[in-house]
């Protein structure tokens, strides 16, 4: 059945683009959809930015079987006039009454002509069986991006989950539109790219390339992370210069474009949760700037994840591995310092990026030693490197995925080779290299998380770029 529905979903989007047109004048970015702030599987938001800013505007669109299109009454535009970059709007319209997730269909109109048209998938709800991708680092723009962007379309998934590291090399508007837009939004997909972010939902953590430019002086146009995306905002409230959020250096002209585009979204939107299908999701910014000793971040994760307890499935996501056995990026383990916290709430899976190839670790528990931890800093003495967590492991090694599928513990995924250059390919044959935590090295090809749930089971596969498997377990309750 996924396979058929895989044949019509791609040949629905190659005959609707043959029929209706647009121009650069319309869109500067094409419809691409989002979860909202408060996601639900009725509900998913809808995106686009154009120059344009007295167009009339109309979405509509259609679900099930159903013959009448719906007119979206919730669209709100936002301005976006920063320094360096020609001012723009991003409309974003909501779909409501969605039927969880299936197929709908929607278009969107311009001064009364339909000018965009695709098919999109609605959330799951607890009860349906899903799919999603998981990826990281993968904004680079080059062909190897735009080969994992095709896979991972040719995979099929119903979300797609980035582990951070969204666009290289500041997360700059500029950027996402040369390394980003073009390639996951691509109309026909392709080995250059295919149209996903239309067709379904993409979830980002922040990785150090999305959030660590904070001289808007220098680069105004940097953040764009909190004008693109439109996630929850349940997670702390941080303040400036606090644990969780640094300094703006900024005038008060470009701090002011920047606040006016991100609203509310500034500060919060990097640590947040929600509910997809039977999981709780808990997105991190593991930044090196955040301080994981702070009480306050430390109990919210504590309390999202207790709130979560009857969920079937709780994974979490962050940019910077606590257990990596790259040599590269090895002293940034400072999410060894929440370990505790996600064994006691029951974690299933942590993804990863930032270390740029595969990883998959034995179902572990952790002990942090506080006398061990080093602070790494930089010339200025300002923490930039992270942490050295030193401290006592304790691994499940009767769990092998096929036969035993209970781990014990938490399992780490490194899913870090989605499109930046790999790290450490010497490593993968050298396994007295590899920390004794890991249980799978991958380094010398690219590769993609794809994560099959159907209730209490759990398929976990590594794909590579050019479709083959290059690992897989199943995890049972
Ligand atoms: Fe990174």
């Amino acid at each position: 059945m996924k396979y058929l529905t895989a044949i019509y979903f791609s040949l629905f989007s190659i005959t609707v683009h043959s029929q209706i047109s647009n121009t650069d004048a319309d869109f500067l970015v094409k419809p691409y959809l989002q979860i909202g702030p408060k996601p639900n599987p009725e509900k998913l938001q809808l995106l686009w930015h154009s120059v344009d800013e007295s167009a009339q505007w109309v979405v509509e669109y259609k679900t099930g079987s159903g013959t009448n299109w719906i007119k979206s009454e919730e669209l709100t535009s936002t301005k976006i006039a920063v320094a360096g970059i020609a001012p723009f709007i991003i409309y974003n319209a909501s779909f409501h009454s969605l039927l969880p997730g299936t197929l709908f269909m929607y278009r969107v109109s311009k001064n009364g002509k339909i000018i965009f048209n695709a098919e999109a998938k609605a959330l799951k709800s607890a009860e349906q069986s899903y799919r999603f991708v998981v990826s990281g680092d993968i904004g680079t723009g080059t062909n190897t991006a735009k080969k994992i962007a095709y896979q991972i379309y040719k995979s099929n998934p119903d979300m797609v989950t980035i582990a951070g590291d969204i666009v290289y090399n500041q997360g700059l508007i500029s950027e996402y539109k040369t390394k980003y837009w073009p390639v996951y939004n691509k109309d026909k997909a392709d080995t250059l790219g295919a149209p996903l972010l239309r067709s379904i939902p993409f979830v980002a953590a922040v990785g150090n390339h999305d959030a660590d430019t904070r001289d808007l002086d220098r680069f105004p146009d940097a953040l764009a992370y909190y004008h693109f995306w439109d996630q929850p905002l349940n997670g702390p409230v941080g303040t400036e210069g606090g644990a969780i959020v640094p300094v703006l250096k900024a005038t008060e002209t470009n701090k002011k474009a920047f606040l006016d585009g991100a609203g509310e979204k500034y500060p919060r939107m990097t640590n947040f949760s929600f509910d997809y299908g039977n999981a709780h999701w808990t997105i991190i910014d593991s930044d090196t700037y955040v301080d994981w000793t702070d009480s306050t971040l430390r109990d919210w994760v504590i309390k999202d994840l207790e709130k979560a307890k009857d969920a079937t499935w709780r994974f979490v996501m962050y940019h910077h591995p606590g257990f990596s056995s790259s040599k590269a990026h090895f002293e940034q383990q400072q999410m060894r310092l929440i370990a505790p916290i996600l064994e006691k709430g029951n974690v299933d899976i942590v993804f990863s990026g930032h270390v740029h190839n595969y990883q998959r670790s034995f179902p572990m528990t952790f002990i942090p030693d506080r006398t061990g931890t080093l602070l790494v800093r930089g010339t200025d003495n300002r923490i930039i490197h992270g942490r050295v967590v030193n401290g006592k492991w304790t691994l499940d090694k009767k769990f092998n995925g096929r036969r035993n599928t209970k781990p014990n513990g938490v399992i780490y995924i490194v899913t870090g080779a989605g499109g930046q250059g790999l790290y450490n390919p010497e490593q993968q044959m050298d396994k007295d290299s590899w920390q004794k935590f890991t249980k799978k090295f991958i380094s010398i090809i690219h590769s993609f998380t794809v994560v099959d749930v159907n209730g209490k089971t759990l398929t976990l596969r590594q794909v590579d770029i050019n479709g083959k498997e290059l690992d897989r377990i199943k995890i049972t309750k």
